[in-house]
């Protein structure tokens, strides 16, 4: 099937580049939130963002205007009615997500793929609050999600090879590289990634090393673009602890055991760049 109209429900951090990265592909992109205000945040991050890019030459007035062009911004769902492939990138809660798929599955056609951006909750468990559990599947893009080239493409129980191969070719179409995966807690990647995060948390926690220090470790020590705890901070440690809780709760394997400075600064909203503060502040920037 040929996919050329993308509704992409929740613009934070990751449905907004998932849009970008669309829209600059020529898809034509709506791009959903709850409110106006949510919106406005959206469209003056893109706009910041393209035209840093404009302005430091990497990009040019045309593509961002090509862009910009390709996105309609929208606070209800009147246009899914020519969506040929939903994405939902809302807050990891599967009653979020299950009251969604309430709200969009008989507005959308017939044909209309619904992917989910769930980092870890079980694709065969949302597939199965809709009635379309073959056009479902879990297409797990990374942050940040307009240079990151891997797209974890996840099947649930039900998803039918004309929907897995269809995302497929759609993921090269937008210049990434797709892998496939059996459903599990944490995917393959967050299931290394995430870890190693939370590690990195026990070791600050354990005054082991300084958050500095750590970063500057796994920098220089294992050739790692940014250090575990600046990553935690972009991935958003909410999202991370989530993560853990998830691999946890469903193989009661201690190897994945949240560590408590990670669920005590969630608790004190110490969520990262989002809100300005995690393992560093951001306020400044
Ligand atoms: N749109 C388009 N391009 C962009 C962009 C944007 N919004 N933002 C940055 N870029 C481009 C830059 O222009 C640059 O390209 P160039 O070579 O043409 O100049 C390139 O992306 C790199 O950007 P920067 O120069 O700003 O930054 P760095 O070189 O310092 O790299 C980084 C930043 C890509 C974040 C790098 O540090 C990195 O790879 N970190 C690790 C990220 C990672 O591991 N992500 C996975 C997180 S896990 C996850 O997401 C899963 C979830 O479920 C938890």
């Amino acid at each position: 099937m040929s996919i050329k109209n993308v509704f992409i429900i929740g613009i934070g951090t990751m449905g907004l580049d998932i849009a970008q990265v669309f829209a600059s592909h020529g898809f034509a992109v709506c791009a959903y939130a709850r409110s106006e205000a949510s919106l406005d945040r959206a469209k003056a991050k893109i706009n910041g963002t393209l035209s840093k890019r404009v302005a430091r030459g990497k990009m040019t007035q045309d593509e961002m205007d090509f862009i910009l062009h390709n996105i309609d911004w929208e606070t209800d769902y009147n246009k899914l009615d020519r969506a040929d492939l939903v994405i939902e990138a809302v807050a990891e809660d599967s009653s979020v997500k299950h009251e969604i798929y309430d709200q969009i599955e008989a507005l959308c056609p017939e044909r209309t793929i619904i992917a989910t951006n769930t980092s870890s909750i079980s694709i065969t468990e949302l597939a199965a609050y809709t009635t379309r559990p073959d056009r479902f599947i879990g297409m797990h893009f990374f942050n940040p999600a307009t240079v990151m080239k891997l797209i974890e493409l996840i099947r649930g129980m039900n998803t039918s090879d004309e929907t897995f191969n269809a995302i497929e070719e759609l993921c090269r179409e937008i210049g990434k590289e797709p892998v496939e995966v059996s459903e599990c807690p944490g995917f393959v990647v967050n299931r290394i990634l995430i870890p190693m995060i939370n590690e990195a948390c026990f070791i600050v926690q354990d005054g082991v090393a300084s958050i500095q220090d750590v970063d500057t470790a796994m920098k220089l020590g294992a050739n790692h673009p940014m250090g575990p705890l600046a990553l935690g901070d972009l991935i958003g440690l909410d999202v991370c602890l989530a993560i853990m809780d998830t691999m946890f709760n469903e193989t009661h394997d201690s190897k994945f055991r949240a560590c408590p400075l990670l669920r005590k600064m969630v608790r004190a909203k110490l969520l990262g760049k989002k809100t300005g503060r995690g393992f560093y502040d951001y306020s400044a920037k």
